[in-house]
């Protein structure tokens, strides 16, 4: 009871700003092991995932984090240390964070704040002390910290608890909270974690990333930096369409989630390499203002929708995203300051391509396809600004295009 009542008076004077362990001040990037690999994991596989991280020029857009998730631990020993599986890491968990660290990359690791994690194997509770202090030693820059066989602790009492034994230890370990958004991390972890999941697990299915997405989209009050929404890793690479692939990127990076890759790096496709490594995506991503950015409009659950989001620089970004399953859709934007119809510069992120001025725009968005755009008004004009700008841009319509008939013949404002 004493516990619960220091808890709740720890909540009540709780600033609400993120964790200080001064990490995280821009969404994390790197590589996670599970959304591919699963329990299948071992020394080897992230040592070439880290030497791959390089030599592909992933780590110098950004994807420095090398995370292993679960199934690396098997067992604790007399003393209730934790150790890996011998087999799977025969080199140990300190000399696998060497080598990677060798790399000029950082070392993620995994456990749960319940007696076993997911996959069954030792979880943390009533071991954080120890177990805090093995990352330390290993020299662990970064804990995914999942929630499952917890029984019922509160999840606000268990996670500060391994937030403080982190703490104590000296090291900075950037802290990635778990426990799928059940009890609204969003509201009470932002001096906790330096991210938190707000869904269930993703898939590499359209139908499940859409999920994720339409859960996080309205948390983007609670994001800033030190303390992000994180909807899970990502998918690109694992079986979404390149089209659907590069959508997930663009939406993602407008969020502020985490970039965590999720695919095999050693099979990545060329357009899965050139979508991961879109550095104008990911600028957005990392723009040091930290807002994440939203759903504006949408004109039926299964349409047109537009995504905005401001930058450092004062101009928006802009994301117009077909949601239909089968249908091209013909999608209009349009700029207009206190009533009047205003100029834009646009530059498209994915055609790299600055498109010109205008008061209208309206392209042909392919079946979940986007286009992302960076707006901001022409010739350097101050206003509007800001949200106004995001205000002055509105969309406007959108005719699906029906093949059989080739006519532009619904639309919907
Ligand atoms: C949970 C998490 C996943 C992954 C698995 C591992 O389901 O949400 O991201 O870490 O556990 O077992």
């Amino acid at each position: 009871m004493a516990r619960l009542v220091l808890l709740l008076v720890a909540v009540a004077v709780a600033p609400s700003f993120g964790l200080d362990n001064g990490l995280g001040r821009r969404p994390q990037m790197g590589w996670n092991s599970w959304n591919k690999f699963h329990c299948n994991i071992s020394s080897q596989l992230i040592r070439k995932t880290a030497d791959l991280l390089v030599s592909t020029g992933l780590s110098k857009v950004g994807y420095t984090y090398v995370n292993l998730d679960d199934c690396w631990a098997t067992s604790r020993d007399k003393l209730g240390r934790i150790h890996e599986d011998p087999k799977a890491f025969p080199e140990g968990m300190g000399h696998l964070g060497e080598y990677i660290h060798n790399q000029g990359l950082k070392f993620g690791i995994y456990s749960d704040a319940g007696d076993l994690t997911c996959a069954g194997r030792p979880g943390s509770l009533e071991h954080e002390n120890s177990d805090a202090q093995s990352y330390a030693d290993w020299k662990v820059d970064y804990l995914k910290y999942d929630n499952c066989h917890a029984g019922d602790i509160d999840v606000r009492e268990r996670y500060p608890i391994m937030r403080d034994a982190l703490n104590r230890t000296g090291r900075k370990i950037f802290f990635s909270m778990c426990e799928w958004g059940k009890e609204a991390p969003w509201l009470w972890a932002g001096p906790v974690g330096n991210s938190w999941r707000t869904t269930g697990d993703i898939d590499p299915s359209w139908e499940r990333t859409m999920y994720c997405l339409d859960l996080n989209e309205p948390l983007y009050p609670y994001a800033g930096p030190g303390k992000w929404n994180d909807p899970d890793m990502l998918e690109v690479g694992n079986g979404l369409t390149n089209v659907e692939g590069q959508s997930h990127f663009s939406l993602w990076a407008l969020m502020k989630a985490p970039l965590l890759i999720g695919c095999d790096i050693s099979k990545m496709s060329a357009a899965t390499k050139a979508t991961l490594m879109n550095e104008e995506v990911i600028a957005v991503n990392q723009d040091p203002l930290g807002v994440q950015g939203h759903r504006t409009s949408r004109a039926n659950p299964n349409g047109a929708e537009l995504w905005q989001g401001p930058l450092a620089d004062g101009s928006i970004i802009a994301i117009l995203f077909n949601r239909n399953d089968d249908l091209p859709a013909n999608i209009t934007v349009s700029f207009a300051f206190q009533g009047t119809a205003i100029d834009m510069e646009i530059r498209d992120l994915w055609l790299h391509k600055d498109l010109g001025q205008f008061s209208e725009f309206s392209p042909i968005v392919p079946p979940h396809g986007v286009r992302m755009l960076k707006v901001k008004p022409a010739g350097g004009k101050k206003t509007p600004s800001g949200a106004e700008l995001l205000n002055a841009t509105t969309l406007t319509s959108y005719y699906f295009i029906f093949p059989s008939i080739k006519t532009k013949v619904q639309t919907v404002v």
